[in-house]
C-alpha cells in the first residue's frame, strides 16, 4: 500500500528577508508539476540574526533543500558543510541541498542561470566577444567564472568604486582576460554585451557609465527584473540599443539548476517563461 502523500512529500523553500515578493514558489510549483516530482516549496522569512539557527532547524525537521536570497547569500557560506567549486568561486550560496549523510551542500546556480539564459534562451555568443560588467559586488562575482569559461575576448568590470573592481579582477585573473576599472576609465569603444550587476535599480538609479559603450547591436542585460522596464533597460533603449533584456530568464534558469541539483531532473524552462509572459511580466521582450 502506498504511504500517505504527506509522508512522501519532500520539503523545499526559499529563505530571504523580505521574501514575500519571491517568484520562486510559482516557478518551482510549475517545475514540480511538469516533472511529476512530489515536493512542496514554501517561503521562509528569516532575519539575519535567526538565519543560521532556523535554516538548521528546517533541515533537522526533514527539509531537503533551500534557495537562499538576499540578504543571506554570503552568510549561507558558513552554514554549509561543503561548497561546490562554483559556490566557492562566487563566495556566496544560493542553494542548500541535504545530502544522504545528513550534511548540507552549499551550491551557487546564479552564474549557470545567467549563462543559460544568455546562450540557450537568447542565442548570445560570449566567445571572443567584449563584455562589460557593471558592478563589483556579490552579483558580479557570482557570474565571472562561468562567463570566463566561455573565453570572451575580454571582460571589463566597471564599478563606481574602482578599487573594488580592480580587486575583483585580480581575484579571477587566472581564469581569463579581465580588467577592473572605474566608470571614467572604461575605454576601447563599444561592447558586444553589457551586464548590469549593480543594485542601483533597487533605488531607481542608473550607474554613471559613459554612453559611448553602447552600440545599436550591443546586448544590454539587467540581472535585475521588474514588472516594467528597469532603469538600466530604459537607459540602454534610450541610447539606441536594440536588445535590452531584464533578468527574468536568469531567475528561471538558476531555479531550474537548483531543481536539478535537488531532484536529479532538469525541468524545461520554456513553460515557466511563457507563464511569466502571460502575466505580462516581460514588457521589454515585446521590444525585441
Ligand atoms: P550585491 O551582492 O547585490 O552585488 P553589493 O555587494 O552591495 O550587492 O554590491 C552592490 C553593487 O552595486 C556594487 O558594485 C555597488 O557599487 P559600489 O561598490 O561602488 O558601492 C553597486 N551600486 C549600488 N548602487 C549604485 C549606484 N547608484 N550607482 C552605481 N553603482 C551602484
Amino acid at each position: 500500500m502506498n504511504a500517505p502523500a504527506a509522508d512522501t512529500t519532500d520539503q523545499y523553500g526559499v529563505v530571504g528577508h523580505p521574501v514575500a515578493h519571491s517568484w520562486s514558489p510559482f516557478i518551482h510549483g510549475i517545475f514540480s508539476r511538469e516533472t511529476g516530482q512530489a515536493m512542496t516549496y514554501r517561503l521562509y522569512d528569516f532575519t539575519p540574526e535567526e538565519f543560521h539557527q532556523k535554516a538548521r532547524e528546517f533541515f533537522k525537521q526533514g527539509g531537503r533543500g533551500l534557495n537562499i536570497t538576499l540578504p543571506h547569500k554570503i552568510a549561507a557560506v558558513d552554514l554549509a558543510d561543503d561548497l561546490t567549486a562554483r559556490a566557492a568561486h562566487a563566495a556566496a550560496v544560493n542553494t542548500f541541498a541535504l545530502r544522504n549523510d545528513g550534511t548540507i551542500l552549499g551550491d551557487n546556480t546564479d552564474g549557470t542561470g545567467l549563462v543559460r539564459d544568455l546562450c540557450d534562451n537568447q542565442g548570445i555568443v560570449i566567445t571572443h566577444r567584449r563584455i562589460l560588467i557593471i558592478g563589483a559586488g556579490g552579483a558580479s562575482r557570482g557570474v565571472l567564472a562561468p562567463l570566463l569559461a566561455l573565453s570572451p575576448a575580454e571582460i571589463v568590470i566597471a564599478n563606481r568604486t574602482s578599487e573594488r573592481a580592480e580587486q575583483l579582477a585580480k581575484t579571477f585573473e587566472k581564469l581569463g582576460t579581465l580588467h577592473g576599472v572605474g566608470f571614467r576609465q572604461i575605454s576601447g569603444g563599444t561592447f558586444d554585451l553589457i551586464i548590469n550587476a549593480t543594485s542601483a535599480s533597487l533605488s531607481g538609479d542608473i550607474p554613471a557609465v559613459p554612453a559611448g559603450v553602447v552600440a545599436p547591436e550591443t546586448v544590454c542585460y539587467d540581472m535585475a527584473y521588474g514588472k516594467t522596464d528597469t532603469p538600466f533597460v530604459r537607459w540602454a533603449l534610450k541610447l539606441g540599443c536594440t536588445r535590452a533584456l531584464q533578468g527574468w530568464g536568469m531567475l528561471v534558469e538558476q531555479a531550474a539548476e537548483s531543481f536539478r541539483v535537488w531532484r536529479g531532473v532538469r525541468p524545461s524552462t520554456a513553460p515557466v517563461l511563457t507563464a511569466l509572459k502571460e502575466r505580462a511580466l516581460l514588457p521589454s521582450m515585446t521590444a525585441q
